[in-house]
């Protein structure tokens, strides 16, 4: 085992080596099969984590309140309002008092310096619930998932399409870039990644043997693919007015059923999630009445089909969760 992740802090993948990302998705499937079978998991009894949310969340803070939960753990969540939180407090500040009453630290936020700056000040452990740039916990949930439906990742051709220069695309370009996978951004070229992040995927890939690539061109850029991932076109903290502009630029990138088709028989389709596929959420209705659209960044039938795997993924959020807080604290 290289894991060695005892005290630190899990802030992005790129701090990461390829072999400790595998073996926290091993650990995490290890601690699901533990769960399913009713083992006693609570070896972190009598020790504390902050769930510090300055956005909204369902996956990431049920993930972490059950994975302390099971483990045995205490969870106290703190939320968007309500807190001195870079009001009144600093963010250094913040950290130092958190550091003395937790044994750990879950920010979910804005900037990447933030969450970064929590873990200088902190003297315990800091993850990271997702930023503007990175949503390190979702990818492994997300690797877990690849690694049940299609076998080893190595080689594994992954596409996303939709906004590629926010948290998930690049999370999953550095992940796929660690795990010597295929990352095929698919996408107008105004969302591509952060090019001087490209330029270190690119030099990670060098080791790894992993390709990446950035494509405009849909029916060349899913073929064979293993897996199409979207994540909504715009994220939390964005402005509302963005959207016309997003829809515009986006749509050729929507996953749909001729998207799935031109990929291949054995293509899987994957979200983070919460996704905008029907008119059942506040905010997609508004967006379908007001731009008469029949769907955003995925149709819905094909987030109905058998190969949506999401909620295997969503699921997959608690056992990874899991596998960073043990592996940090035990
Ligand atoms: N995927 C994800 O992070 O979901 P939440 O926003 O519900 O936590
Ligand atoms: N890109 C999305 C991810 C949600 C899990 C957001 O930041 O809102």
């Amino acid at each position: 085992m290289s894991l060695n992740l005892k005290g630190k802090s899990f802030l992005k993948l790129l701090d990461l080596s390829g072999e400790q990302i595998g073996e926290l998705i091993d650990l995490a499937a290890k601690l699901k099969e533990e769960k399913k079978n009713g083992v006693n998991q609570k070896c972190l009894e009598g020790k504390n984590v902050a769930l510090v949310f300055e956005k909204d969340s369902t996956r990431t803070r049920c993930a972490f309140e059950v994975a302390c939960a099971d483990l045995g753990a205490n969870a106290v969540y703190i939320g968007p309002s309500g807190s001195q939180i870079g009001k009144k407090e600093s963010i250094a500040d913040t950290a130092r008092v958190l550091g003395r009453m937790f044994d750990a630290i879950e920010y979910r936020g804005f900037g990447q310096d933030i969450v970064e700056e929590l873990s200088k000040y902190a003297g315990v452990p800091v993850y990271n619930g997702l930023t503007n740039e990175f949503h390190p916990t979702q990818i492994l949930a997300d690797f877990l998932t690849i690694k049940e439906h299609c076998g080893d990742l190595k080689g594994k051709k992954l596409v996303y399409m939709g906004d590629a220069r926010y948290n998930m695309g690049n999370s999953l370009m550095v992940g796929c870039a660690k795990m010597g996978m295929h990352f095929v951004a698919c996408t107008n070229k105004e969302f591509f990644p952060d090019k001087e992040l490209i330029n270190t995927c690119e030099e990670i890939a060098k080791q790894s043997g992993a390709v990446l690539e950035f494509n405009e061109c849909v029916k060349d850029a899913v073929k064979d693919a293993d897996v199409i991932y979207t994540d909504v076109w715009v994220s939390m903290g964005e402005p509302y007015e963005v959207w016309a502009e997003r829809i515009e630029k986006l749509s050729p990138y929507q996953v749909n059923s001729e998207v799935m088709k031109m990929a291949g028989e054995k293509c899987k389709f994957m979200h983070c999630l919460p996704a905008f596929h029907d008119l059942k959420t506040t905010i997609g209705k508004d967006i379908f009445d007001k731009f008469n659209l029949n769907g955003l960044e995925v149709t819905d039938d094909v987030f109905e089909s058998e190969a949506s795997i999401v909620f295997d993924e969503a699921e997959n959020r608690m056992h990874t969760i899991k596998a960073v807080i043990f592996s940090t604290l035990k």
